[in-house]
C-alpha cells in the first residue's frame, strides 16, 4: 500500500499520529515504517482496544460453573500402573513411527530473568553449564537412540532473538543434532496501545511490537509452512514445551501414549499445587470445555477451597507442557473457523515511546497495553482434551526469575535432587539432605538418559560405573 492509502486508512481508525515524523524520516526509515504500518490489522487492533482498553472489565467467568478438571493420577501416586504401561508403549511406538515431532516456544522476552542473550542459550546445568537449548537437544539425541527415529525439533522465536538463536545453533553445530531436523521459525508481534488506545511510537520511524504470546505460536506454525513440513514427514503429533524449563521430559511416552488412547486433540501435564497461592494456571471445566484459569483470575478463597479429604479443590496446574495434534494445530492457527480463535489478553506494561520532540521516554510506571495469546486458551476447542498428572521433580522446575522462586540457583539444586533420586533408586549410596539434595555436584548428561526409566536401564549396563565425586557427569 502507498503511504497515502495508509495514511487515510490510518487516520479513519484514528491513528494518523503513526505518520506525525513521516516527513522527517530518510527514504528507508519511511519504507519500514510502512511496512510495518501495513502489517497491522487495524480492524482487529479496534475490537481489542474496545474490549481490553476501552470497557472497564472483561465479561468475567461464574465462578458458581467452575469446576476443578480431572486428571489422571500418575503410576507412583495411586494411578493404574498398568493403564500407565499400555500408554507408555503406545507412546514408544508412535516414537519408533516418526509420528512425534518436538516442539520448543522460545520467542519470549525473558525480562523477569534479565539475561541479555535468548532464554535458550542460558547455562543452566550444575558441572558442565550447559545450556537450556543443549539441554533439549542433548534429550533429543537419547530420543533417537532409543527409537531408532532422528525427531524434527521446530523452534518459535521472536523478531528480537531469531537471529542470535540461528547463529547459535549454528556455532554449535546444531548441537549434535542433524541441521535439516532443527527448524526456526518468528512467531508474529503485536502492536502496543496507551491508555486511550493509540499506537505508540517508539521512535520517529516505527512503532512499539511485542510477540503476540505463547498462543501466537499456533498461527505462526501454520504460517511459517511448519505444519506442511510435518506433514511432509509423517509427523501428526507436538510435543509442545517451553524454552525454561530444564527437567521437562521433551519426548515422554507415557504422555503420548494417553493422548493417543484418548483420542485428544490436545493435551495437557497437571502439577498438584505446592501450596495454595502458587502461580500456575488452573485446569477446570467450565460450560463442559476444559480450561485453564490463570492464579491471577481465580479469587483467592477458590485458590485456597479444600475437598472433604482435605486436599486442595482447584489442585491441578498448568505447566504448559501438551502434545498437541497437527491437523489441531491447522485447524487453529489457520484461522479457518472464526469460532475457534484464541482471544487475546492484555498485558499492562511501561513501554518506551517517542516523545514530541522525538525524544525517547522510558517510563518509570505502566502507560500501556501489550496484546497477547496463550496457548492453553486453544484446550476448550480440543476434542477430547486430555490431562494426566506430572511429578514436578522430574518435569517441571523453570528459570524464570534472577532470584529467589523459580531461579537458576532453584532449578540448579532440582537438577541435583533428580539426578541423586535416580542414583539412589539404581542402588548407589548417596547422601543427600532431607529436601534430597545431594552434598557431591554431579550431572546426568541428558543424552545418556532423558529420564528415570533410560537411567535405570543405562546404568545397569554401564561397566565399570564411575565413582560419585564432585564434578562428575554421567555420560556413558
Ligand atoms: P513467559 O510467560 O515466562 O514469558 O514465557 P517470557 O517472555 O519468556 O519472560 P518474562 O515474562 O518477560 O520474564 C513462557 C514461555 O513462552 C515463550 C517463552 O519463550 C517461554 O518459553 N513465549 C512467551 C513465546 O514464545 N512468545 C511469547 O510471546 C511469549
Amino acid at each position: 500500500m502507498d503511504y497515502a492509502s495508509l495514511k487515510a486508512l490510518y487516520d479513519y481508525h484514528g491513528q494518523a499520529h503513526v505518520f506525525e515524523h513521516f516527513e522527517t524520516l530518510d527514504p528507508q526509515q519511511q519504507t519500514a515504517l510502512l511496512r510495518q504500518a501495513a502489517g497491522i490489522d487495524l480492524d482487529e487492533l479496534d475490537q481489542l482496544v474496545e474490549i481490553h482498553v476501552r470497557q472497564e472489565a472483561v465479561a468475567g467467568i461464574d465462578f458458581e460453573k467452575l469446576e476443578p478438571a480431572p486428571y489422571l493420577p500418575h503410576f507412583r501416586n495411586g494411578g493404574d500402573a498398568e493403564q500407565w504401561q499400555h500408554a507408555r508403549k503406545t507412546g514408544e511406538q508412535a516414537l519408533r513411527d516418526g509420528r512425534v515431532g518436538v516442539f520448543t516456544v522460545a520467542g519470549g522476552q525473558g525480562t523477569r530473568l534479565g539475561y541479555d542473550a535468548p532464554k535458550g542459550t542460558f547455562p543452566v546445568t550444575p558441572v558442565s553449564h550447559a545450556s537450556l537449548f543443549e539441554v533439549f537437544a542433548a534429550k533429543l539425541r537419547c530420543a533417537a537412540r532409543l527409537y531408532g527415529k532422528d525427531l524434527h525439533w521446530f523452534i518459535m522465536t521472536s523478531e528480537v532473538n531469531h537471529d542470535q538463536t540461528v547463529r547459535f545453533f549454528e556455532q554449535k553445530n546444531y548441537l549434535g543434532l542433524r541441521a535439516d531436523k532443527v527448524h526456526f521459525f518468528r512467531q508474529g508481534l503485536m502492536p502496543a496501545v496507551d491508555f486511550n488506545g493509540k499506537l505508540i511510537l517508539e521512535s520517529p520511524g516505527s512503532l512499539a511490537m511485542s510477540p503476540d504470546g505463547h498462543g501466537g505460536s499456533l498461527r505462526a506454525l501454520y504460517r511459517s509452512g511448519s505444519t506442511r513440513i510435518m506433514r511432509e514427514n509423517g509427523i501428526d503429533l507436538l510435543s509442545y514445551f517451553q524454552v525454561d524449563n530444564p527437567l521437562v521430559k521433551c519426548v515422554d511416552p507415557y504422555f503420548i501414549g494417553f493422548h493417543i488412547l484418548g483420542n485428544s486433540e490436545m493435551s495437557g501435564k497437571a502439577l498438584p499445587k505446592a501450596y495454595p497461592g502458587e502461580k500456575v494456571g488452573h485446569f477446570c471445566t467450565y460450560g463442559g470445555k476444559t480450561v485453564v484459569v490463570e492464579y491471577s483470575d481465580l479469587p483467592a478463597e477458590l485458590q485456597e477451597a479444600r475437598q472433604p479429604d482435605g486436599n486442595l479443590k482447584f489442585s491441578g496446574g498448568s505447566i504448559a507442557i501438551h502434545v498437541i495434534n497437527v491437523d489441531f494445530v491447522e485447524r487453529l492457527g489457520s484461522g479457518s473457523n472464526p469460532e475457534a480463535s484464541l482471544p487475546f489478553h492484555k498485558a499492562v506494561k511501561k513501554i518506551p515511546y517517542c516523545a514530541p520532540d522525538r525524544s525517547i521516554v522510558r517510563p518509570d510506571k505502566p502507560n500501556g497495553v501489550k496484546f497477547e495469546m496463550f496457548v492453553f486458551d486453544a484446550l476448550p476447542f480440543a476434542r477430547h482434551p486430555i490431562l494426566i498428572e506430572t511429578l514436578r521433580s522430574e518435569d517441571f522446575s523453570p528459570v524464570k526469575n534472577a532470584e529467589g522462586v523459580d531461579s537458576p540457583e532453584s532449578c540448579r539444586k532440582d537438577q541435583l535432587r533428580m539426578a541423586a533420586s535416580w542414583l539412589k533408586d539404581a542402588g548407589v549410596n548417596l547422601k543427600t539432605d532431607d529436601s534430597g539434595l545431594p552434598e557431591t555436584v554431579i550431572e546426568i548428561d541428558p543424552a545418556f538418559a532423558m529420564d528415570r526409566e533410560t537411567f535405570l536401564s543405562e546404568w545397569a549396563r554401564l561397566s565399570p560405573k564411575p565413582a560419585i565425586r564432585d564434578g562428575l557427569i554421567i555420560s556413558g
